[in-house]
């Protein structure tokens, strides 16, 4: 069975978010014995170089689009056995980054959704089911049901697609989405691409894919309730039907402490207790921090927006750096929340430490050395920050929200359960007593804390189970 995965990032080749660890690992991980899955994404010019000089051409054309003949190269490039193919056209991928101002993007990857079933044809790929993912690609579904199905190679493909944030829809004013879709005016009332007066290209796609996912069951409930629901709470009540949520996993080669390179010492199920730390004190070094292995470390990897939560942070912040604590920040984002941190590594010097760049072998770094790691998030499709932190055992304390509920399991100390810490209310104080309830067990209860992390090491949230639930969608969906 041909499955195409069309998305505009995927690790390795172009990163901002937990969408492209998702489209980057997820197709390792299906049987290859029934499943032949390929990805799409454009050709971005801030792909590595190393890696863009190893992409093959395979061929292009050219295509109509806003009246005038666009080229659309096709290369590809197989990664750890997966075919990748990238759609290339310099004047929309050009870019420092993969996304820029909000009009532009609409119509880069309008031009991009276009394009990728154009070249279908042209590489001889006709996959069964196309897997989309977010707004970006969520024009796919209503092409496949519009223009493209009077052809007879699209005739009966399924498309699915997936909601990993359904804050951002890919809305601008009607006349402006209905010229970049090049969609005639049937598909812009509101039980289509209309909402709110705009065109909405998320909201086509959920309209007309086959099938809908979302990252986890909470959050695929969540969204059908207003205060998640970003405006399309009753579409997704219409569609219920047809929606379900399948967890993220994690690629357990790459995250992986007792491989990862990254790290100053790996470690393991069995010799955390020992062997852990010595992370911990090579971070503290790196970090100019106090050093002090005995010391409470909260690890923050995150994108900086208010999704996050960091507003309940900024609340407590001085509070929390009264306690016998440290707080090691990586992100970027939004300048407000950067130069909060900034603000704060300032006023406690040895306290906090804000590193606000984007970095890798930091993340693996913070992952492995902390002993809590804080994900307060206001709505949270899936999350994969938490699953990393479970993973290097280390104990995550988060909001019960979305993904968040679906994999952390509160701390309970009658019961002896739990892999982590969790509040309900997105209230700072709510947060902060959690933290200091975490920080107790920590200081007071270290036998107890181990067995937290014994637990949190030994969940799997690898891919494994998750993949299964994706090739029983597209097996219902292609029939036998
Ligand atoms: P989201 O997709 O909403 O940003 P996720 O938790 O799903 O949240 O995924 C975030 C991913 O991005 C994780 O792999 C995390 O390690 C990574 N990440 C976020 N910020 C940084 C950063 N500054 N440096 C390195 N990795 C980061
Ligand atoms: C989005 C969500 C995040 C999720 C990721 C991958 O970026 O914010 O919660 O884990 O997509 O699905």
């Amino acid at each position: 069975k041909k499955i195409l995965f069309v998305a505009s990032e995927a690790v390795p080749f172009i990163k901002t978010g937990g969408l492209a660890d998702v489209v980057g690992s997820l197709p390792k991980c299906f049987d290859k014995e029934y499943f032949d899955v390929r990805v799409m994404i454009p050709k971005y010019l801030c792909i590595k170089e190393e890696l863009r000089n190893q992409m093959t051409y395979i061929d292009h054309f050219y295509m109509d689009y806003l009246g005038q003949n666009k080229y659309v190269g096709i290369l590809q490039y197989v990664h750890e056995g997966i075919t990748f193919y990238f759609i290339d056209n310099e004047e929309y991928y050009n870019g420092s980054k993969p996304y820029g101002d909000w009009y532009h993007d609409l119509e880069k990857f309008c031009f991009f959704s276009r394009a990728a079933l154009s070249a279908l044809p042209v590489i001889g790929f006709q996959p069964e089911v196309i897997h989309c993912h977010d707004w970006q690609t969520a024009l796919i579904p209503v092409l496949l049901k519009d223009r493209f199905h009077d052809g007879e190679f699209f005739r009966n493909m399924k498309s699915v697609i997936t909601i990993h944030n359904l804050k951002f829809q890919g809305v601008w004013d009607v006349k402006t989405i209905q010229k970049l879709t090049c969609l005639p005016d049937y598909y812009f009332t509101p039980d289509k691409m209309e909402a709110y007066k705009d065109g909405n290209l998320l909201k086509g796609g959920i309209v007309y894919a086959d099938a809908i996912t979302t990252v986890s069951d909470t959050y695929a409930e969540e969204i059908k309730m207003p205060f998640y629901g970003e405006g399309l709470d009753g579409l997704m009540r219409a569609r219920a039907g047809n929606l379900r949520g399948i967890v993220n996993g994690i690629d357990y080669e790459e995250f992986d402490p007792e491989t990862d390179p990254h790290i100053e010492k790996n470690y393991n199920l069995k010799n955390f207790r020992k062997e852990k730390v010595k992370n911990k004190r090579a971070l503290q070094q790196e970090l100019g921090l106090n050093q002090d292995e005995k010391k409470f470390i909260i690890g923050i990897v995150s994108r900086l927006t208010d999704q996050k939560g960091l507003d309940l942070i900024q609340c407590v912040i001085d509070e929390l750096c009264s306690d016998d604590i440290q707080l090691i920040v990586l992100g970027t984002g939004e300048e407000r929340y950067e130069n909060m941190f900034r603000h704060y590594a300032w006023k406690y010097q040895d306290k906090v430490s804000a590193n606000i760049y984007y970095s890798e072998a930091m993340s693996h770094k913070i992952y492995a050395a902390c002993d809590a790691f804080l994900m307060p998030s206001l709505f949270e499709p899936c999350g994969l920050s938490q699953l990393m932190a479970l993973r290097y055992g280390t104990v995550p304390i988060v909001r019960e929200t979305g993904g968040l509920k679906d994999t952390v399991e509160p701390y309970n100390e009658f019961e002896n359960r739990g892999t982590g810490f969790s509040f309900s209310n997105y209230n700072a104080h709510e947060m902060l007593g959690i933290i200091r309830y975490a920080e107790g067990v920590y200081y007071d209860k270290k036998r107890e804390w181990n067995k937290i992390i014994d637990r949190a090491m030994a969940k799997d949230y690898s891919w494994k189970t998750s993949a299964m639930k994706y090739q029983e969608l597209y097996d219902w969906l292609i029939g036998d």
